[in-house]
């Protein structure tokens, strides 16, 4: 009997909880669903234009947009406006304005200001956007995005980059995190914001972190290379294009007569589907350093192999994709040399110095040809072989261990995410998986024009 009653009310106890727990999440549902609604509201009301058939919607990855109809491609889903865009400029016009009435002196905060990054402005103008609260006209946006930092690489503990064995990436890695707790410190040395927000826990380096990987995550960049955060086009997620010369900025127009941003679909969409977007043609290791994913068989992705270097002014560090081409993309330059040992260049990387990174870094890690060129797939192959990621056995290892930690396996360091471990055991698992395609090509195989040349 005792035992029938103590489970009775355990069984009451359990449909309590149970009832408890769905108010709990039907309310934070509704919450989340009314924020949505808001932004929406927002960005419709405020000069911003929008498909009529184009909403904003929940999916299990997060937030994105939505077609209420079959959208043909190159429709124009969006256009936002010059005045809901976040950029420097828009931060610094809201500095100024809430700086002017400051009490302190102000010529070192912005003395501090202009020397910064872009995104590091930015940054800086979404903390203080956030602690003026439903004052600040972004207030609708800042509510929509997700309160947890975004897993961008900077923000992992050295632990957790341990396990991406990967000392250049790494080495990124802590430079940022150095270099923001750095500008952060002189920011509040300044100490001009503390005396203008009236509650100064909002003003934390981690505030800071969070809006600078949201920054780099969600920032757009045209051809005029201007970081900006276009609220609604920035909900839009990744995923790559079957097109073969797609460009982002063919599907991303800004209007130079008053600087609104058009976005179209770069792809058909059937009705009732997420809409996607082709961000950039990037390597994993960017897509790791900058937004916080790993794709799977992503097909720009390229390995770093040490060829026995070919020509004289050509030390053989090249990135390879499986096509074999180089990668002729600015940014995947920067990376690569980061894998030299040019010191001068991993100085002016270190110091920010844009001008120096141009004229010391590209050139040294690339043989002077085309970027487009093919390598010679024999040299490829040998290095890939040579290489210890393209051992087969290793591979099965690293993708037990990511069951292992997918499965919900318990961590038993605390110290460690197990979302940033999987994270980091994907990315190894794509370079091993290019390694060995590499490694496994045929000494002559006759699949491209010229070799066929070549035979
Ligand atoms: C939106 O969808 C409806 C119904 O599917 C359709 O009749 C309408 O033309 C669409 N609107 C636009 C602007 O395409
Ligand atoms: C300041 O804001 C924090 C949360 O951001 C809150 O916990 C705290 O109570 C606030 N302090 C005052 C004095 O309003």
């Amino acid at each position: 009997m005792r035992i029938m009653s103590g489970s009775g009310s355990y069984f009451v106890f359990l449909i309590i909880l149970w009832g408890l727990l769905s108010v709990y999440l039907t309310q934070k549902g509704e919450k989340e669903a009314h924020k949505l609604a808001q932004f929406e509201d927002w960005i419709r009301t405020t000069g911003a234009w929008v498909h009529s058939n184009v909403t904003l919607s929940t999916f299990p990855q997060g937030n994105g947009l939505k077609a209420a109809s079959d959208l043909r491609e190159n429709t124009k889903i969006l256009t936002i406006p010059v005045d809901l865009q976040i950029s420097r400029d828009s931060m610094i016009d809201s500095l100024r304005v809430r700086v002017k009435n400051s009490p302190v002196n102000t010529d070192t905060f912005w003395e501090i200001i202009s020397g910064l990054e872009d995104t590091e402005i930015i940054s800086v103008g979404l903390v203080i956007e956030e602690c003026f609260g439903g004052k600040s006209k972004f207030y609708p946006f800042l509510a929509i995005l997700p309160p947890q930092t975004p897993q961008l690489l900077f923000t992992w503990n050295q632990k957790e980059l341990e396990y991406l064995q990967d000392n250049q990436l790494t080495g990124i890695a802590k430079d940022t995190a150095r270099r923001l707790e750095y500008v952060w410190t002189e920011i509040l040395r300044s100490n001009v914001l503390q005396n203008i927000v009236t509650n100064r826990s909002c003003l934390s380096l981690q505030s800071f972190r969070r809006y600078y990987a949201i920054t780099l995550s969600h920032a757009m960049r045209l051809p005029d290379n201007i970081p900006r955060i276009v609220p609604m086009a920035e909900q839009i997620n990744h995923a790559p294009s079957s097109q073969f010369d797609s460009t982002f900025s063919t599907f991303h127009v800004r209007n130079e007569k008053d600087g609104s941003i058009s976005v179209y679909t770069d792809r058909s969409v059937k009705a009732g589907e997420q809409i996607f977007e082709e961000y950039d043609r990037l390597d994993n290791s960017l897509h790791l350093l900058q937004f916080g994913f790993v794709s799977q068989d992503n097909p720009y992705h390229c390995v770093v192999l040490r060829l026995v270097s070919p020509t004289p002014n050509w030390d053989g560090t090249a990135c390879v994709r499986q096509d074999r081409t180089y990668v002729p993309d600015n940014e995947v330059d920067l990376l690569v040399a980061k894998y030299t040992d040019n010191i001068q260049c991993l100085k002016s990387l270190r110091s920010f110095d844009d001008e120096g990174i141009h004229e010391t870094c590209s050139s040294s890690a690339f043989p002077q040809t085309d970027h487009n060129a093919d390598l010679d797939h024999k040299w490829v192959r040998n290095a890939a072989r040579r290489d210890p990621r393209s051992d087969p056995s290793l591979l099965k290892e690293m993708e037990r261990q990511l069951e292992d930690i997918m499965g919900g396996s318990t961590m038993s360091d605390r110290e460690l995410d197990p979302e940033r471990l999987a994270l980091a055991i994907q990315f190894r698992i794509e370079d091993a998986k290019l390694v060995i395609q590499l490694a496994s090509m045929e000494a002559s195989e006759p699949d491209e024009t010229n070799d066929k040349e070549e035979l």
